[in-house]
């Protein structure tokens, strides 16, 4: 069993990591109505995965005997500047995620909470790979610059990375 603020401080964190999977939808979108297939195909695949980032806490809350509230998700925005500031916004939300998660472990720490202790390490990991995937990201859009066809190259970048992330989620399916 949590305590009631352990609750409702992962209950908070389900309202982020579904508000992460809206806002990533609608970046797909956005990237699909401007021609970006990659960068579409991309945000789609965040968007699923922060699905399954907020359905691991409410499985989790379920576990341990609380009750995970299905929370009111804020609107994102529904169009963006740029393709380089769209993924500014995507690393500025993943460090605003990071962040929370920190949180929670002291929440654990103090509350001496050692099974959520445990079940926050896979969310510490993943949060360091999608901040170093981000940050990849960005030093590839700024290296490409703003030329005419800059768009063109970083799609094609990223439909790169769409190619390395599948082979790996294969592999670990595999395993
Ligand atoms: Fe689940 Fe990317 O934060």
């Amino acid at each position: 069993m949590i305590s009631e603020k352990m609750q409702a401080t992962l209950n908070r964190q389900i309202e982020l990591e579904g508000y992460a999977s809206f806002l990533y939808l609608a970046m797909a979108s956005w990237c699909d109505s401007e021609g970006l297939e990659g960068c579409a195909k991309f945000m789609h695949r965040q968007s699923a995965e922060e699905r399954d980032h907020m359905l691991r806490i409410f499985y989790y809350i379920s576990e341990v005997d609380g009750h995970a509230k299905v929370p009111a998700i804020d609107q994102p925005p529904l169009t963006f500047d740029s393709i380089q500031s769209l993924f500014e916004q995507v690393y500025a939300h993943e460090q605003k995620v990071t962040a929370s998660i920190h949180k929670i472990v002291d929440l654990a720490n103090q509350e001496n909470d050692y099974t959520t202790l445990n079940f926050l390490q896979w969310y510490i990991e993943e949060q360091r790979e999608e901040e170093a995937l981000m940050r990849t990201i960005l030093d590839r859009i700024k290296l490409i610059g703003g030329g005419p066809m800059s768009l063109y190259y970083i799609d094609q970048e990223i439909e790169k990375i769409n190619a390395i992330e599948e082979k790996a989620a294969a592999a670990e399916a595999e395993a």
